[in-house]
Formats: structure tokens, sequence, C-alpha cells
């Protein structure tokens, strides 16, 4: 139960950039997320910073030459190329870029690059002149034929004093970029649709009722999808969370809007997520104008929402698709709670987190989570990040999917 990274091999190369000090903070990271990473630096590469940094944020062996102090040794680097799930190159240079587009090995990096089976991620940073030099741009294009993953870099102020394009991504772009590069492929050509946050239900121009969904664990959800390879339709209620690159958003206010939006996209959808926290009442009435201060007793009548989900698993019976999942948010008998819902709305799975306990539920960045399957089939996973819980439950959408 740990992240996509948690024991995959990346085989790290490093080029002559002024961006090198960057790459140190992601070897860290990754380093920090329970990846093996190898670092292979080029000659230039170490002249910025020693090869000692990276031996130290790796904790393993650098490797610098083809023909360095344990001679014999080199058939053994080679074999770093075959061994590596993902290979990624930053900074890049243009001319590490050169090298890779036109298959030279005449260094240790070179000829790994061109070893190499697994996916290659390259992460370019030079002056923006470089960046843009037709050269420079027919090598990317000639890598990207070759299925290499480009990561244009930043616009921003350069190392040179230059302005333009060229910075290195920041670490949160490269780690998306890794994950979705070691991801299974398991929901491509599938369309999921998931709806996130809470809705406002408006009483006056001014206030509304809601709740306290932060929408992490349906945007957690739709990033996971996506980078699954599936298409990805979220409909969102207010969130303070920018939406994740790729999905396709749909954003509403309240819960008819969330129900005319699911309503539209459903049948297209191989699978519905509804991780909203969808409000069950609305006033009967807005008013127009807001409500005024008084000091009396203030009655405010409520009418029930349509339930989006119960609907669909109606649906359902009849169309037998898409895959319906719920979510249960409970702060009390929360399994029994999950079966009636489950049972009652027609679901193929349901997920029940309890909303009281410590760091789960709304808002936090971790989840307490149990799955109960079509079957009655139950699973209590311990305490996750949200992104952990987002892999779990699409683990268990593959497998239901079959
Ligand atoms: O019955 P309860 O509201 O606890 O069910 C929760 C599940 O039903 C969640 O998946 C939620 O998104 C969905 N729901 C809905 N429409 C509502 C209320 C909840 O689709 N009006």
């Amino acid at each position: 139960m740990k992240s996509i990274l948690a024991g995959k091999k990346i085989l790290f190369g490093i080029t002559g950039s002024i961006a090198v000090y960057k790459a140190a903070e992601w070897v860290r990271e990754l380093t920090k997320a329970e990846v093996e990473v190898t670092v292979v630096m080029t000659e230039a590469a170490a002249r910025f910073i020693s090869s000692l940094t990276f031996a130290a944020l790796s904790g393993r062996r650098v490797y610098t030459g083809m023909f360095e102090a344990d001679a014999g040794e080199e058939m053994t680097h080679i074999s770093l190329a075959g061994e590596c799930d993902l290979c990624i190159i930053a900074p890049a240079t243009a001319q590490s870029m050169a090298k890779f587009a036109n298959g030279f090995a005449d260094d240790l990096l070179s000829t790994l690059v061109l070893a190499c089976k697994a996916k290659v991620l390259v992460f370019p940073a030079m002056n923006s002149n470089m960046y843009c030099h037709a050269a420079t741009q027919a090598n990317l294009t000639r890598l990207q034929e070759y299925g290499y993953g480009i990561i244009e870099p930043e616009q921003g102020k350069l190392a040179c004093g230059d302005e333009g394009i060229g910075r290195l991504v920041a670490w949160e772009t490269a780690r998306e970029k890794i994950l979705s590069a070691l991801a299974p492929q398991d929901l491509a050509d599938r369309t999921v649709l998931i709806t996130a946050g809470p809705t406002w239900e408006s009483f006056d121009p001014a206030r509304h009722l809601s709740n306290r969904s932060s929408g992490k664990m349906g945007y957690g959800l739709a990033r996971a999808a996506g980078r699954r390879g599936a298409r990805v339709i979220l409909v969102s209620g207010p969130s303070a969370i920018d939406p994740p690159p790729g999905v396709e958003i749909v954003n509403i206010i309240n819960a008819r809007e969330m129900h005319d939006a699911v309503m539209e996209h459903y049948k297209s959808a191989d699978v519905v997520v509804m991780a909203a926290a969808v409000s069950d009442y609305r006033p009967a009435k807005t008013m127009q104008q807001k409500i005024k201060k008084g000091g009396k007793l203030l009655d405010l009548e409520l009418v029930p929402n349509p339930d989006i989900l119960k609907k669909l698993g109606q649906k359902k019976k009849k169309a037998k698709r898409p895959l319906l999942i719920g979510f249960a948010a409970e702060s009390s008998h929360h399994i029994e709670e999950g079966r009636r819902k489950l049972k009652e709305k027609n679901l193929d799975l349901i997920v029940i987190n309890d909303i009281i306990g410590k760091d789960t539920g709304f808002a936090a960045d971790t989840n307490q989570i149990s799955l109960i399957d079509r079957d009655y089939g139950l699973e209590k996973l311990p305490l996750l990040s949200k992104e952990v819980c987002a892999d779990m439950i699409l683990d268990k959408v593959v497998k239901l999917l079959q």
C-alpha cells in the first residue's frame, strides 16, 4: 500500500547545466519516496556539483565515466540501462539532446540512453536562444518520434540573466510526469466520470448551505485515473484545488447543476465515481435580496435534492453500465451504513470514510477508508495519503471492470 513510486528503479541522467543544483532536490525527493535512484553524471555536470552530493542524497554509487576506477565494470554499467523502470534526464542540455537524437554513444550517459529499453523522460534546461534554435527543436522532434517524453521548460528569468523559455520545470511538474510514466495504463480507452467537492445551496445572494468537503479525494482520483490512461470528466463543486492536467472539468455550484452535468455525461462513461459531498437538502426558496438581520427566530424551509447516484443505480438495472462507485462519509456504524447504501443505490463499490477520526475525511491529506464491493467483500485499509487511497480505489475499479 505504497505510492506508485515506491520500489521503482530510476536511472537519473544529469548533464552539464547550471540547473544541476535543482536535480539534487529531485534526487532527494525520489529517494524519500523509496525510489532506487541511480545517478549518472556527464563530465560537465560533475564540474557544477560533485558526484558526492548525489551519492549522499541517493545513498548509492554515482557513475560518471565509462572507464573510471574499476575498469572491467563497463558491462555492469550497461546493465543499469536494462534494469531501470524509467530513465530521466534532468537537466538536459542542448548538447546531450543532440547526442541522444543522433544515436551517439561517446560517454556513459549517451551509451546508457541508447541501450535503455525503459521509457525516457527528457527535461531540457538552457538559455532560451539555444532552446529555440532550429537545431535543438529538430532534435527534440526526433526524440519525440523515438517515443521519448519531452517536458517543455518553463518561462522566466534564466541563470544567464536573460528572460524567456528555458528554466527547468518545478519538482511538482516533474513528479507528475514521472508518476504518469510509471503508472499502469490499465484505464486506457476508458472514460471515468468523477464528481468532487461540496455543493452550495443558496438561500440569498450572499449565503449558502454547504459542507466541509475540500474536493481533495475526488481531485486525487481524477489525477490518478488520468495517469492510468483514462479520459477523465471531473464534475466539480466549488473547490480551491487546481484541476489536474488533461481532465475535462465541468464546474457546477449546486446539487441540481451537478445532477444535470452527470446526466449529460454519464452515458459516455465506463465508470462513474461519485466522490462529491452533495448537499442532501436545499432551501425551498432563494431570496433575491439578502435576508436582513432581525432579533427574531428565522425559519428556513429545506427540500430534498435529487439523489444523483441512486438515480444512476436505477438506470443501471436495465443498462448494466456504467460501473458505479459511491462514497459514504460516516461518523458512526460505518460498515452497516455502507452496506445499506451499496444495496439501496445498486452500486458496484462503496468507499466508506470516517469523517470524525483523526487525520481522516474532509480537508485532510490522509484518509482511512473501507471498501465494500457488490459481492459484499469488505477491505479495511489503514490510514493512507489520499493519493495512495485513490490508487487503491482504482485498483479495485480495474478488477471490477474485468
Ligand atoms: O446517501 P448518502 O448521501 O450518504 O450517499 C452518499 C453517496 O451518494 C455519495 O457517493 C454521494 O456523492 C452520492 N449522493 C448523490 N446525490 C445526493 C446525495 C449523495 O449522488 N443527493
